[in-house]
């Protein structure tokens, strides 16, 4: 680390997710600020990070925010539905000078987010996570160098989905809003949903899969000129979430993360040529600290100079970032043109 401001304000610190982002950020050796809307779940949280500034502020009251991201180099926005704390996080994070990133699954927030931080003084990374970040990475990864193509697919493959309390939350809230991207333009998705065939990699192999929406493509969009950018998830991570009485995710070893698999496979057509870029790991919950504490440092290390809000494709080369990852926590299956 150099003299640069490392510290990092967590918001909705205690949260599943969160935590997983606080232990990266503590295993990199960032400062932290420990925020949420609960000064006793803050505490208690801060009994395992000693150091770690604890900070309570509400997503209604802007001046509490801007109390507790003072000082902060980076916001990692954690606290969903991201419907509630995406846009006073973002503009405390603004006016406090310090960057803005946040795991929103929510298309309509991220789009929302990319509109009002188009010329923000600081860089703003909406839905760097699983859902969103990845995604575009890999697509971005598998294009190659072209900035325009005929459509971007991508399979997800998740051997099952045990859905936490903030994800049951965000789901009652978003799906009246989906979103697909087909045409070159964002509209709901077709009822019943698209279902085909998807070849994943081996042992995997064949999978039914269905339409999902997700802000992959609405991240993806922002760079990749192309009509299509169509997502799909095999049946029973969907069976699963949809159940009410699927558990909640629990700890499969020391390392926090849970038994779950995943793959992830993007493919880039243009023409008749075809380019893929895939990606095995564990727990998509877990996955996501890596993903958005490698893009908070090197937004941090001055890799970054430009800012405004962009799509982590576009911000980062791709490549390298996933090439990062591995072969902890990402198995990269790459399988060329
Ligand atoms: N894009 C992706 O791939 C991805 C990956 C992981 C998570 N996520 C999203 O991240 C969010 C959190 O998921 P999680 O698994 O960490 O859930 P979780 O364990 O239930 O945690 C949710 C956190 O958000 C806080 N929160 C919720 N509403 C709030 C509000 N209005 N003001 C302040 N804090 C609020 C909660 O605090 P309280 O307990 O005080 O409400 C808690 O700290 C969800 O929206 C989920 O969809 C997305």
């Amino acid at each position: 680390m150099n003299s640069r401001n490392t510290t990092v304000a967590v918001y909705g610190a205690y949260g599943h997710t969160a935590r997983f982002v606080i232990d990266e950020l503590e295993r990199r050796g960032f400062g932290l600020i420990l925020s949420g809307r609960d000064e006793e779940r803050l505490l208690a949280l801060g009994n395992d990070h000693s150091g770690a500034q604890i900070r309570p502020a509400s997503a209604d009251d802007p001046e509490s925010l801007h109390r507790a991201l003072s000082g902060a180099a980076a916001v990692i926005n954690c606290a969903g539905p991201f419907a509630h704390t995406a846009v006073p996080v973002l503009d405390a994070a603004v006016r406090a000078g310090a960057h803005y990133l946040d795991v929103s699954a929510e298309q309509v927030v991220s789009l929302a987010i990319f509109e009002r931080a188009a010329d923000a003084g600081t860089v703003v990374v909406p839905s760097m996570a699983f859902f969103g970040g990845l995604g575009d990475l890999l697509a971005t990864s598998a294009a190659d160098g072209w900035t325009d193509a005929d459509a971007v697919e991508i399979g997800i493959a998740l051997d099952s989905w045990h859905p936490t309390e903030g994800t049951r939350l965000t789901g009652q809230i978003n799906v009246p809003r989906h979103l697909i991207y087909t045409g070159g333009t964002f509209v709901p998705p077709p009822q019943p949903p698209r279902t085909l065939k998807w070849e994943f990699p081996s042992p995997t192999g064949t999978l039914e899969v269905s339409e999902l929406a997700t802000t992959d493509s609405v991240a993806i969009s922002r760079h990749l000129s192309t009509p299509e950018i169509r997502v799909h998830m095999s049946q029973q991570p969907l069976r699963d979430v949809r159940d009410p009485g699927t558990p909640a995710p629990v700890a499969a070893d020391d390392s926090g993360r849970s038994s779950q698999t995943f793959l992830v496979d993007a493919v880039v057509r243009r023409g008749e040529e075809q380019r893929r870029a895939t990606v095995s790991g564990r727990d998509i919950y877990a996955v996501t600290a890596p993903l958005v504490v490698e893009a908070t440092s090197r937004i941090l290390d001055g890799r970054i100079t430009r800012t405004g809000a962009a799509a982590p494709g576009e911000l980062f080369d791709a490549q390298d970032f996933l090439r990062a990852l591995a072969p902890e926590p990402l198995t990269l299956l790459w399988d060329g043109r």
